[in-house]
């Protein structure tokens, strides 16, 4: 990390950032978030950050639009206050998966959410396991995506019952969960996902044998557990017999997606911390800290030499 540079928590996740900030050997600088009961809200930066590298982290987790606004008022300071670049640190990174249009008279969000963040001032955009990686393309700025991926297989390395099958519970986490089945030195299979609605997923087709096998079901995230869910049923349904673990690096876990998840016979789950996980009734749930990971993109970033 270059003396130079100074890093802000957002109250996303004011755990992760203290964690990044002890792996980097620095203080978070002092700033004030103040929310309106009109529900506006105000940030104010605690120091000078006048031509100075200013990281900012902040996952733009639910609630999703207030985390965001916070993220782009703590730019849109940084640039008022004469930063040299600001580098947002976004360990989730929400409406990455509205990438496209399902159908007509329907918004790009992600890229709608691209062009915020550069107006506000942005200029460098570190994030984890996007949901896409076309995101990139709606950014002229840089984009860094790191993956927590090895991370989660160091969790699950030993831990893992006797003829497991790792699964990707739709196309688009094909490479994800290839990368999971190398690691790990087990089978691939993949599910073929149809999205009925933003709560209901169906699973049309299923590629590779899971009979009589365990499963490691892996994916980006987990929101209501539909996907999870879906995906244990047509498992079982498939002469799937073992326990089923879920490897996941962002755990939304909305509602009670953790009892709907256990109720389907998911016994374990792996999260990273890139949100707040909610202790909640269900599967056993374990989490590995992103912070060393961060604390190593923050100093590449940051051009500490030796690094890059
Ligand atoms: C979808 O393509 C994503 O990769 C996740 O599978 C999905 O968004 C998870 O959401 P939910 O838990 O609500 O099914």
């Amino acid at each position: 990390m270059t003396d130079d540079a100074i890093l802000f928590g957002g109250t996303a996740n004011p755990a992760l950032a203290e964690a990044v900030a002890r792996e980097l050997g620095i203080s978070l600088a002092p700033c004030t978030v103040e929310r309106f009961p009109d529900g506006e809200l105000s940030v104010r930066l605690g120091r000078s950050v006048r031509r100075r590298e200013v990281f900012v982290l902040q996952a733009t987790a639910p609630p999703v639009n207030d985390h965001l606004m916070e993220l782009l008022s703590f730019a849109d300071a940084c640039r008022r206050s004469a930063a040299a670049r600001v580098i947002a640190v976004v360990p989730y990174f929400g409406y990455a998966r509205a990438d496209k249009r399902e159908g007509r008279r329907e918004p790009v969000t992600a890229s709608l959410v691209a062009a915020l963040m550069e107006t506000a001032g942005i200029s460098h955009v570190l994030t984890v396991d996007i949901h896409s990686a076309q995101m990139e393309g709606f950014f002229r700025i840089p984009m860094d995506t790191l993956s927590a991926v090895g991370l989660l297989c160091g969790a699950l390395r030993g831990r893992l019952p006797e003829g497991t099958t790792v699964v990707s519970p739709d196309a688009g986490r094909v490479k994800t969960a290839s990368e999971f089945a190398e690691r790990l030195g087990l089978p691939l299979a993949v599910l073929n996902k149809h999205r009925e609605s933003g709560t209901r997923t169906r699973v049309t087709h299923i590629v590779g044998d899971v009979r009589g096998r365990a499963c490691l079901i892996v994916d980006d995230m987990i929101s209501t557990g539909g996907t999870i869910v879906e995906s244990a049923e047509a498992l079982r349904g498939a002469g799937a017999s073992g326990p089923i673990v879920v490897a996941a690096t962002h755990g939304l876990l909305m509602g009670d997606a953790c009892r709907r998840m256990a109720v389907h016979g998911v016994e374990e789950i792996v999260l990273t911390d890139s949100v707040p996980v909610r202790g909640a009734e269900g599967p056993r749930v374990r989490t590995v800290t992103l912070a060393p990971l961060l604390a190593e993109g923050i100093r590449r970033a940051a051009g500490e030499p030796g690094t890059s």
